[in-house]
């Protein structure tokens, strides 16, 4: 994605490119080699994106600080001092993943005045999918998209929904797609200790989701954007697999056999929540800043700024760094917790419906997360 992203042109030097649709760009001039597979041609006729229409869908069950006392030894003013979260929604068996995702892609498309059928592309970030082989499909299955498009699954944990916006937009600019849904959506009560004070506390389940749009160069609506990843980081936040004892096999001789592999599944979220914390207030400001720096704007340019929601301390730190007044600072973390991939759309759909950000306002995104992912993006809504 990199790679792509770099060798296009940005949406303002398209406009400087004497391209045509008759005279496609000349790929050599941009230093590649004849022998290399060719590259998916500039998007000739819409080099821009924007973003067109949202939605979100949340579980049922709420479940409150008090709720949660009952249940580990917490209390809610230790709860909303430490994280500003006073409550969360958790999947029960009345919901599933699968039908958040389509009730918020329902929404988005109503709001984008676009058709499932117009689909070109469905991005599925999750780190919980209900099929291990990917839920897109199914979320396309479901929209009743008669002709299916091509939809996969992106896993960046809470980073998930700013790689699948960028990703969104490479596919537009880079690939010719027009209608891209980009959707995020965590369950991580799945996954959750729910006898660790330190971490049941954070998160709750939802989905939210995006419509990005082809358009001209003019109307682009992704000023400039920055992704990093840190495997090193991963001890500090995970979710990883473990094999069972249980289903060792032995051969004839009674000798443990290697093969098959045991039975695995996942662990519970391990989480340092201390340098989960002084990561994300360390690498999310730079993050901005250097999007900031790629679109060429000031940080006062900022109408809003939509963090993943995560911590309210980490938000208020993130927004004192950049010097963003806590009027302008989107926050809806207290009745929901942290949802994973699921937050900004969530948040962004939430600022929407209420009328609070409105159209041709520049939004300053930024998700960080286990990977550790982390990265940000200079957009305009609507
Ligand atoms: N209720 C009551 N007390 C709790 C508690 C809870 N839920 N969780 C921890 N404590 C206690 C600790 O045991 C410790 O007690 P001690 O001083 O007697 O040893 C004390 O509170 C302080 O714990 P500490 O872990 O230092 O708190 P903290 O200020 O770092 O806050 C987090 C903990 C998890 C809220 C905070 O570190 C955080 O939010 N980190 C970021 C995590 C995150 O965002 N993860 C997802 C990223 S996508």
């Amino acid at each position: 994605m990199h790679l792509l992203s770099s060798l296009l042109p940005s949406p303002s030097s398209y406009t400087h490119f004497p391209l045509s649709i008759d005279s496609p760009p000349k790929l050599f001039a941009l230093g590649l080699s004849k022998d290399l597979p060719p590259l998916p041609l500039p998007n000739l006729r819409y080099p821009g994106c924007k973003l067109v229409g949202c939605g979100s869908a949340v579980p049922t069950l709420q479940i409150s600080n008090d709720d949660l006392s009952k249940m580990v030894d917490t209390n809610d003013e230790w709860i909303s001092v430490r994280t500003g979260i006073r409550r969360r929604r958790v999947l029960s068996g009345r919901d599933n993943l699968i039908a958040l995702g389509v009730d918020a892609s329902r929404k988005a498309l109503e709001m984008a005045k676009v058709d499932p059928d117009d689909l070109d592309l469905i991005l599925m970030c999750t780190s919980t999918p209900e099929d291990l082989f990917g839920s897109a499909p199914q979320i396309q299955k479901h929209l009743g998209c008669k002709a299916n498009p091509l939809a996969y699954d992106i896993t960046a944990a809470c980073s998930g929904f700013v790689l699948g916006l960028i990703s969104a937009a490479c596919h537009i600019r880079g690939g010719g797609f027009r209608n891209v849904l980009v959707i995020g959506a965590d369950a991580l009560s799945r996954y959750v200790d729910w006898t660790d004070r330190g971490s049941c506390i954070l998160f709750g389940d939802a989905a939210g989701a995006v419509l990005v749009q082809a358009c001209d160069s003019e109307e682009d609506g992704l000023f400039g954007f920055d992704l990093h990843s840190d495997g090193s980081g991963q001890r500090h936040l995970n979710a990883s697999i473990k094999e069972h004892e249980s289903n060792t096999a032995l051969d004839s001789n009674g000798s443990v056999l290697d093969f098959p592999p045991r039975k695995s599944s996942y662990s519970f979220i391990q989480m340092n929540g201390k340098e989960v914390f002084r990561f994300a207030v360390r690498c999310v400001p730079q993050s901005i800043e250097s999007a900031l720096e790629k679109a060429g704007l000031p940080a006062s340019s900022i109408d809003w700024l939509l963090l993943h929601q995560a911590n309210q301390r980490i938000i208020d730190a993130v927004a004192a760094r950049l010097e963003v007044p806590s009027e302008r600072v989107i926050s809806n973390l207290a009745n929901y917790g942290n949802t994973s991939a699921a937050s900004i759309p969530l948040a962004l759909d939430e600022a929407v419906r209420s009328g609070k950000v409105k159209a041709g306002q520049t939004i300053a995104a930024a998700g960080f997360g286990a990977g550790l992912t982390w990265g940000s993006a200079i957009i305009r809504w609507g």
